[in-house]
């Protein structure tokens, strides 16, 4: 129920927790001070306040191609792993999932299928939130900065996962509870190691494990990683969408992407490597 995550949010502007309205046509999220967000059209509430990190958005064509690949239900098995790994901290009376950087939501979405609990999708691209909101109409999807204080109040949420996304060690800390966990997904070297380069994808730098770790330090103990491979068997379609829907998206030449799209096979075999590391909050000193 979009209600259930309610209960954790928290006003942009004053901090003071807000209700869910049935508004004509829509809902709306109101504070006591008077703070108001209506539901955008597709469903999302607008939670922005200023303007934001400066970043180059993901365009509609980059989240058009995000949709449509993970749809095919090629990554399934990395989101099915996420909800396993999730559920042990989900198994209160009300439990709650924040995704981060949630994009077209199907990694929540796979999550809600196995593991029931309110849920918060947070993205900063609304063309992502679009397709989101659609796919997770009873998570509370919100635009809103990784990089800003979230919109969401202390200890309010048993799980926070980030699949390819920005990471906020001290934000995400603030908002688990005590004993939650943070489930972070990464890719390993050799990810789609096939078609990196003629598809003109960005590489996976070796360290990648040491940086994550090191950005959260003094916020999150390591608990547990799991590592997952996928034998692709990719046609042409997927490929094309595999290349334009992550970073390399905004400046792949797209002539070139079509020249190379069109001497595929009809099959092609790709590796895909991920990690799924987990994380646990550290104890907060008593104020
Ligand atoms: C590579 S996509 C991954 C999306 C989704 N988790 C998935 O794996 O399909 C990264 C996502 O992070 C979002 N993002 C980037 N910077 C952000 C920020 N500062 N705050 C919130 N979301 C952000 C992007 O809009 C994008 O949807
Ligand atoms: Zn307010």
């Amino acid at each position: 129920m979009l209600s259930d995550a309610v209960r954790s949010l928290l006003c942009p502007v004053c901090r003071n927790s807000l209700t869910l309205f049935a508004a004509s046509g829509g809902s709306r999220l109101t504070c006591p001070q008077g703070h108001s967000f209506d539901a955008a059209r597709q469903g999302y509430f607008n939670m922005l306040v200023g303007k934001g990190t400066v970043f180059e958005a993901d365009t509609a064509a980059m989240v058009a191609a995000r949709f449509d690949f993970l749809s095919k239900g090629h990554y399934r098995p990395l989101a099915e792993a996420v909800a396993e790994l999730a559920r042990p901290a989900l198994r209160g009376p009300q439990p709650t999932v924040l995704d981060a950087g949630t994009g077209t939501g199907h990694y929540l979405h796979a999550l809600l299928a196995a593991v029931p609990a309110g849920a918060i999708g947070l993205d900063i691209s609304k063309f992502a939130l679009r397709r989101a909101a659609r796919l997770n109409p009873d998570a509370v999807n919100l635009v809103s900065d990784v990089w800003q204080p979230l919109p969401v109040a202390d200890a309010a949420v048993d799980v926070v996962t980030v699949v390819f996304a920005p990471r906020n060690a001290a934000e995400f800390a603030r908002v688990l509870r005590p004993g939650g966990r943070l489930i972070v997904v990464t890719p390993r070297p050799g990810h789609l190691a096939e078609i990196a380069d003629q598809a003109g994808m960005l590489g996976i730098e070796p360290a990648k494990e040491e940086r994550l770790a090191g950005s959260l330090e003094g916020h999150f103990a390591a608990h547990s990683t799991r590592e997952l491979d996928l034998e692709l068997g990719l046609g042409p379609d997927d490929v094309r969408n595999l290349a334009l829907m992550g970073p390399a998206g905004h400046h792949l030449d797209p002539a070139a992407l079509e020249g190379l799209v069109g001497t595929l096979p009809p099959v092609t075999k790709v590796s895909a490597r991920f990690r799924m590391s987990v994380f646990v909050p550290l104890q907060r000193p008593s104020a």
